[in-house]
């Protein structure tokens, strides 16, 4: 029989389709590795690559890689986890981040606290997410959905390290908070990022009302104030930088100050 010269024509495209997204997967993961592990050695002074390098720009050009692959935290930030990260008395060894869009984060702490276990969490995984050698295991989930996110903490927890980077919406952020904070150990981090993002007062009532609770004055009315009042006795340290915060969680309840 003659073949179709269209069906063979389709056939020729699915497989170029194929093979450019195998390519694409590949670099995509190895720029991830490769960036995070320069950014590793001196990561305090690294804005977004592609910005800085002509080679790298040319390959977003030509759609070899994306900007989704890139790490998403400006130096800022990456300052305010260098200080963080670097005051734990033990590397941390558990690592959850939610919200990782292409990996850029993960493969950093990766290559950061190569013997850590790096659990990365996304409504949305992207592709070459599910095929890469990075050495995080990635799981597809919405960050409110806490029956999964109760069984990956019996799973891998509890944390070293929680950070939460998915919807930045004040209302997930605080499920998600209540849902895994009972999975940090003691002295270990939740990291609540772009904590101004979703507009309102939750965050800032929650920081003014922590305060108030370990002063020993009264409740403020609000959502906020009945999280920070719910947490308090888990929290040891609250630590504010711009756009966000960092709970250090404790192993005793000291209770508000007398
Ligand atoms: C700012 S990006 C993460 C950037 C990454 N952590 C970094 O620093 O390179 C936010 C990610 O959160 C994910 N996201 C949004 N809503 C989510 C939800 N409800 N549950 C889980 N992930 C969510 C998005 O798909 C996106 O990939």
């Amino acid at each position: 029989m003659k073949p179709d010269i269209d069906d063979l024509l389709k056939q020729v495209q699915e497989r170029v389709k194929s093979s450019w997204q195998d390519v694409q997967d590949a670099a995509n993961t190895t720029i991830r590795v490769e960036v995070a592990k320069g950014l590793a050695k001196a990561f305090l002074e690294q804005a977004r690559p592609y910005e800085q390098n002509a080679e790298l720009a040319r390959l977003l050009d030509v759609g070899l890689i994306h900007k989704a692959a890139f790490i998403q935290k400006p130096p800022y930030l990456l300052q305010f986890y260098l200080r963080l990260l670097f005051a734990f008395a033990e590397a941390p060894r558990r690592i959850l981040e939610i919200g990782v869009k292409g990996g850029g984060s993960t493969a950093l702490w990766k290559a950061l606290f190569p013997s850590a276990t790096v659990i990365g969490l996304d409504i949305k995984l992207r592709r070459w997410l599910a095929s890469t050698s990075d050495g995080v295991r990635y799981i597809e989930s919405d960050q409110t959905d806490t029956a999964r996110l109760r069984q990956l903490a019996e799973e891998y927890g509890p944390f070293d390290l929680v950070i939460d980077d998915g919807s930045h919406r004040s209302e997930d952020q605080e499920i998600t908070l209540r849902a895994l904070v009972r999975h940090v150990r003691p002295g270990g981090v939740f990291v609540i990022e772009d904590t101004h993002a979703a507009g309102g007062t939750f965050w800032g009532d929650f920081i003014a009302s922590l305060g108030i609770r370990f002063r020993g004055g009264d409740k403020p009315d609000g959502a906020g104030a009945a999280l920070a009042w719910d947490l308090s006795p888990r929290i040891d340290d609250l630590i504010i930088s711009n756009r966000v915060i960092a709970l250090r969680i404790g192993d005793k309840d000291h209770g508000p100050a007398s």
